[in-house]
Order: structure tokens, then C-alpha cells, then sequence
């Protein structure tokens, strides 16, 4: 690779990585990390638009792969029975093609940002068993086949058992039953026969949880059903999960036949008052424990990157099983952890941080150096 000075000094602004004049060492995440997996983040409708640009300069330079943050999820793109809304979809969709990445839809069926008609009558009753199959039909046959051919993969179904092994009484749940899993890969097979298909969800590392997903893609396999991975969302803590038994569900997952995927990576550098993920679940407390305003000291951000370096040495010791690892947004400044399990602090989870600068951690990792254990 050639680079120019002025290209080296932009980049070493905009990314913090040590770039060396050496034409050896990889300058970017995704070059670094080829042969293991794909490199992403989710992305935000106004990064799509073009309100970001410094975050459009990191994602375009070191990712190869985005997903989107909210543009394709129920209330958004199918916010009435006879509407759905295009525009920031289409936009996010071509943003990823436009820099060759790999595409990823996110998500088909899910309880929550679920538009409020979709399981209700008009006497705001739930609809009969025919009528949601329809309605589920109908909604993932025009979505998934408006981009045919254009998305890598999509998570098809999400967050669909409890913490605890039990299947989420979701409306999906409370009308089809266990079917609704089965159905959702038909239909989404159906309209784009090329497409990876996944299951996605939280606490992946809780062994009653993954027992249950291995469950599902085993009956999914039996029956003929497509799918081709799992995703362990990852959004955890300076002590949480335990990377041992995060690390026995990779292996659990890859042992049922299915591509592990690491899709919403983020870590709080807070203190942990909740270790699941599940999104509805905001604290009200007096005490935010909001406790770095200011930054981090320096005792917590080593804690932060060494644990992240951990995290990822996991990931490359598995990269023959990980197909992808996509980080939960770009830089600290837009990570919804912020307001995440309680509103309005100031975290630091994500791979950039507010001057859009990479993390040490990273830094090390592209400039091989072997991070302190
Ligand atoms: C879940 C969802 C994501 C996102 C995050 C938090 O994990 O899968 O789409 O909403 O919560 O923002």
C-alpha cells in the first residue's frame, strides 16, 4: 500500500491507528482482519445521508460489512398495513453497495419496534392464526424481495426466547405458536433464494438460552428449513458475560451447523446494573451512576481494552467458526448505551471514540503487538 503524507497524517487523525511508512502492516480493520471474518457496524439513517462524514470516513475505511441500525425494522419501513416507507432503506442499502460491503437486513420479525397494526384487528383484538401468517407472509415476501439479490443476510427472526429458555410471549409467540420461527425462513427463503438467513438475539452466553437455540436450528434443519447462522448480539459489560461459557456457545452453535456471528458488539465501560439486553427493560434510579462525564480515567480504560482485547482474541481463536463481528454503531458519541439501561450518560462501548480516534485495543491489534493478558 502507498501512502501519500498527507494521506497518512488524515488518516492517522481520523483513525488513531499507528499507520507505519512500512508497507507491511495492514492500516485498516478490515484488511486486518480478511481471512478471519467480516468487519462492520450498524448504521444510522443520518451516517446514510451524509451527516457524519467523519464516521463515513471510518466505516468506509475500515469495514466491510453494515447493517442498519433502524431503517428496516417494522415501524419503520411497514409503518401501515397498506404503506411501507422506502426511502431510508433503499438509501442505507446502496450505501453499503456503493463501498462493496457485505449487506445486512436487520430484521424481519421481531416484538419490539413492531408497528402497532400488525398483530390487531380493528377492534384491536389479535388477528386469527390465517391472518398473521398472511400479514407475515406479506411483509417479509415484499421486503426480503424488493432487495433480492443485494443483501448478504438477514435476521429474520429476533430476541424470540426469554433469558430464561422459554419462548417470548411476543404476539408472533401468542398467535402462531413455535411456528412462527419456521414460517419467517420460509417466507424469507422464498422471496430470496440466495440470502443467508439468521436468528439473532441477547445473553447468548446463558446456557439454558443456548441450549434452546440449538433446539431451533436443529428442527429448522429438519425440516429442510434454510439457515445459515446465529447471532450472539454482544452487547456486554467490563463483567459480563463470562467469556468461557460466551466462548462454549460459538462452539455449541458451530457443532449444530450454523455460522456464528458476533452482530451487535458494544461494551459498556459503566458500571453494570443489567446484564441482559433486552431493550424495554430502562431503570429509573436517582442514582444514574453516571460517573465519567469527563472521560474515562485511566485505570478504567485499560480495564475497557484489555477486556476488549480478550474478547477478541476469542474471536480469532474461533475464526474458522465466526463469519462476521459488526459492532453496535460507530463512535461513542452515537451508541444507544448512552441512554442504555438508563438514560442520558455517557458511555464509552464502541471501536471509535468521540473524535473518532480507535480504541488502543485496535491500535495494538493492526499493529500486532501481542496485548498485555
Ligand atoms: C437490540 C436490537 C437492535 C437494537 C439494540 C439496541 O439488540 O436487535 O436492533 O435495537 O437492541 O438499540
Amino acid at each position: 500500500m502507498k501512502t501519500t503524507l498527507l494521506g497518512l497524517t488524515f488518516l492517522t487523525l481520523v483513525t488513531g491507528a499507528c499507520v507505519s511508512a512500512d508497507d507491511h502492516s495492514p492500516a485498516t480493520v478490515k484488511e486486518h482482519f480478511k481471512h478471519d471474518f467480516l468487519i462492520g457496524a450498524a448504521i444510522p439513517v443520518p451516517h446514510v445521508n451524509g451527516l457524519d462524514p467523519q464516521a463515513d470516513s471510518v466505516v468506509s475505511l475500515h469495514f466491510n460489512s453494515v447493517v442498519a441500525e433502524n431503517c428496516m425494522k417494522c415501524e419503520r419501513i411497514h409503518p401501515a398495513a397498506d404503506r411501507y416507507f422506502w426511502d431510508d432503506a433503499d438509501a442505507f442499502v446502496k450505501y453499503g453497495e456503493d463501498r462493496g460491503m457485505a449487506v445486512i437486513g436487520h430484521c424481519l420479525v421481531w416484538h419490539s419496534q413492531l408497528a402497532p397494526w400488525f398483530p390487531y384487528d380493528e377492534d384491536g383484538n389479535y388477528v386469527s392464526v390465517d391472518v398473521l401468517k398472511e400479514r407475515l407472509k406479506e411483509h417479509i415476501h415484499t421486503i426480503v424481495g424488493r432487495y433480492k439479490g443485494r443483501i448478504h443476510g438477514w435476521d429474520v427472526v429476533n430476541e424470540a426466547i426469554e433469558d430464561n429458555g422459554s419462548y417470548r410471549h411476543s404476539p408472533f409467540y401468542d398467535i402462531l405458536g413455535e411456528e412462527f420461527i419456521p414460517l419467517a425462513f420460509q417466507y424469507a427463503h422464498e422471496a430470496d433464494p440466495d440470502a443467508e438467513l439468521y436468528l439473532n438475539d441477547y445473553s447468548m452466553a446463558l446456557p439454558v438460552k443456548r441450549d434452546a437455540y440449538v433446539r431451533i436450528i436443529e428442527e429448522l434443519k429438519k425440516r429442510g428449513l434454510r439457515i445459515d447462522g446465529m447471532g450472539m448480539q454482544s452487547h456486554i459489560g467490563l463483567d459480563y458475560p463470562d467469556l468461557k461459557e460466551y466462548e462454549k456457545t460459538m462452539v455449541a452453535l458451530a457443532d449444530a451447523g450454523v455460522d456464528v456471528m458476533v452482530t451487535e458488539l458494544d461494551m459498556t465501560a459503566l458500571p453494570t446494573v443489567q446484564h441482559g439486553a433486552n431493550v424495554s427493560d430502562n431503570i429509573q434510579s436517582k442514582d444514574n451512576k453516571n460517573l465519567y462525564m469527563d472521560g474515562l480515567s485511566e485505570e478504567v480504560l485499560k480495564k475497557w481494552n484489555d477486556r476488549m482485547a480478550d474478547v477478541f482474541r476469542l474471536y480469532k481463536k474461533h475464526s474458522d467458526i465466526i463469519s462476521r463481528v459488526t459492532f453496535w454503531g460507530t463512535h461513542d458519541g452515537m451508541s444507544w448505551r448512552n441512554d442504555w439501561p438508563i438514560k442520558g450518560r455517557t458511555d464509552y462501548p464502541l471501536l471509535f471514540d468521540r473524535d473518532y480516534k480507535m480504541k488502543d485495543f485496535m491500535v495494538a491489534e493492526l499493529a500486532g503487538e501481542e496485548t498485555e493478558k
